[in-house]
C-alpha cells in the first residue's frame, strides 16, 4: 500500500499534543517529496541546518561529524545547541545496508516521573552544559516542560556536564549530592530503552525530540547505511 507523506503529516498533526514516536514501514518516497510536502503543511516547518533542509546521515558524509558515523553515539536530544530545538525528528532510511547500527529511543518523561519530589527540586536547580557544533558553550535546564505535552522532561547532549545556575553557586550545599542524583537519572535513562529500531529500507522513524532521547549502538562499520534526517518544528500559531 502506498502511503503518502501528506497523510503522515496529517496524522502527526492530529496526535501532536502527546506524540511519542512511530515507525512507518515500506514508505517509498524521495527527499524532494518529503521537503515539498512539509513545505505545504499548515502546522510543521522544516528547520534548516548548516547543510540545508535535510542531513545525509552516512559514515563518510562528513568525516568530522560523529553524529553521522555508524559508530555508537551517546543518548541525546538533537540540536540542543540551536536556539530552537526541533519538536520532531524524522529519520528516513534509503539504504539499511547491514542494519547493525540500530537506533534506540528512551522516554525521559517516564524517568522524571519516577523521581522523588526532593530529587525533582534538586534537578530543577541544575543545567546541563555542553560544547556545540559552533565550539561555544551552551546550557539547557536539566528539567524542562515538553512544549507539546507540557510534561517534565530532560534534555541531554551526547557530551555534557552539569553546572548549577550561576546565582546558585553560593547556595549549593553539597555538589556531591547533585552528582549522585544526575548519575542516578543517567543510569535510569540508560536502562529504560523504550524501543530499538532495526531499520530497513524505506522505514520512516518519527521521534518526539524533546521528550525522547535517542542513541545509536555499533557492532561493525556500516559503510553504506544512508539515512535522511529532517527536523520539524511545530508552528503553534497554526494548530
Ligand atoms: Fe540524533
Amino acid at each position: 500500500m502506498e502511503i503518502k507523506i501528506p497523510i503522515v503529516l496529517k496524522k502527526l498533526e492530529n496526535s501532536i499534543s502527546d506524540f511519542e514516536y512511530q515507525v512507518i514501514e515500506d514508505l517509498e518516497t524521495s527527499e524532494k517529496s518529503i521537503i515539498d510536502s512539509v513545505k505545504q503543511s499548515s502546522v510543521f516547518n522544516l528547520m534548516k541546518s548548516f547543510d540545508g533542509l535535510v542531513s545525509h546521515v552516512k559514515q563518510w558524509a562528513n568525516p568530522i561529524d560523529k553524529s553521522r558515523w555508524s559508530k555508537q553515539f551517546n543518548m541525546h536530544t538533537d540540536w540542543l545547541y540551536y536556539k530552537d530545538v526541533p519538536e520532531i525528528i524524522w529519520l528516513y532510511c534509503i539504504d539499511s545496508w547491514k542494519s547493525k547500527a540500530t537506533t534506540f529511543v528512551i522516554d525521559t518523561k517516564k524517568v522524571i516521573w519516577e523521581l522523588l519530589d526532593d530529587e525533582l527540586d534538586m534537578l530543577k536547580k541544575l543545567q546541563y552544559s555542553y560544547i556545540g557544533r559552533d565550539w561555544k558553550f551552551h546550557s539547557r535546564p536539566a528539567i524542562e516542560n515538553d512544549p507539546l505535552s507540557w510534561a517534565f522532561i530532560t534534555n541531554m547532549s551526547a557530551k555534557w556536564f552539569i553546572s548549577p545556575y550561576p546565582y546558585l553557586w553560593a547556595k549549593m550545599p553539597d555538589m556531591f549530592d547533585y552528582i549522585k542524583l544526575v548519575k542516578k537519572v543517567h543510569d535510569k535513562l540508560s536502562s529504560s530503552i523504550k524501543y530499538e529500531h532495526f531499520r530497513k529500507k524505506w522505514d520512516l522513524l518519527l521521534v518526539n525530540n524533546n521528550r525522547y532521547l535517542h542513541w545509536r549502538n555499533w557492532w561493525e562499520l556500516d559503510l553504506n547505511r544512508h539515512l535522511l534526517r529532517f527536523r520539524l518544528n511545530v508552528d503553534a500559531s497554526r494548530i
